[in-house]
């Protein structure tokens, strides 16, 4: 089964039953995205394959041999030593003490949000590039399913598809803490070193324009907001209620007067 997928920036041939639905599913509720001036979609191709371990993404970059993106969440929860992780350093912090439901507002590649799971948070993950999305829903699926996920209990996140603004406006999701972590602003002087996985969601996302004001609508329908951003970047809201730092990037967090860091 292969099907052409029209996903605002390109087109996307999809490969295998269980890649056609995730992806369908989602693209109904693709929503607008400032992918910025910089970027030209045109210029490269994306396959999305169904595999018995889990949907492929593969980007036909022109003049370059084909790059290949999978998630595979179960093999890293294995790694663990035991459940929960260890929640310290500036994250967590952030994330705030008492905290216990979170919402990944910013999925990405779902790094942050496996990060909290495995750090026994129960979280709910809001990504609007069906792409994007797919792929994580594909990989937190798998590993609510592994026998690792059944032994320790773990309730996988779940994955919803959809402009974060929306959906925290709608208030339809509870949580103690929302994070966000939208891409980072770009340097003046660039840097070479960005990683594939970086450079393909650069150009899916464009550069997050509307972050400041998802963080507003956040924090006018929720008692607490931890942003991730780079040293070198302004916050996104002014007044920075706690900062906590870490080796290159920093956490911004916002508090509704009446609660305590
Ligand atoms: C830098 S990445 C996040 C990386 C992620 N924390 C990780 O660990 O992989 C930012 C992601 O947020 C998504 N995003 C930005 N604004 C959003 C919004 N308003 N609603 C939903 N997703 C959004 C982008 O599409 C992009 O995939």
């Amino acid at each position: 089964m292969s099907q052409t997928v029209n996903i605002k920036h390109a087109s996307v041939t999809v490969i295998g039953a269980e890649a056609c639905s995730v992806l369908q599913q989602f693209v109904a509720k693709q929503t607008e995205v400032d992918t910025g001036s910089a970027v030209d979609f045109q210029a490269a191709d994306l396959e999305l394959r169904s595999s018995q371990s889990g949907l492929v993404l593969i980007w036909n970059k022109e003049q370059s041999s084909p790059l290949k993106f999978q998630l595979d969440f179960e093999k890293k929860a294995r790694q663990l030593r035991s459940f929960p992780a260890p929640k310290q350093g500036a994250f967590n912090q952030a994330l705030g003490k008492k905290t216990k439901h979170v919402i990944d507002a910013t999925g990405g590649w779902g790094g942050d949000a496996l990060l909290m799971c495995l750090q026994g948070y129960q979280v709910t993950v809001i990504e609007r590039l069906p792409l994007m999305a797919a792929l994580l829903d594909d990989a937190f699926k798998r590993l609510a399913a592994s026998d690792w996920a059944t032994y320790n209990h773990v309730c996988a996140p779940i994955v919803v598809c959809d402009d974060a603004a929306e959906v925290l406006a709608a208030r339809a999701l509870k949580a103690d803490c929302v994070y966000l972590d939208p891409m980072f602003p770009s340097k003046r002087k660039k840097s070479a070193s960005t990683n594939k996985n970086m450079q393909l969601l650069q150009w899916l996302a464009g550069p997050d324009a509307d972050a400041g004001e998802l963080a507003r609508v956040a924090m006018s329908h929720y008692a607490r907001l931890a942003v991730k951003r780079p040293d070198y970047a302004e916050p996104l809201m002014q007044p920075v209620d706690a900062r906590f730092s870490s080796k290159l990037v920093h956490y911004d967090v916002y508090l509704k007067a009446e609660r305590l860091v």
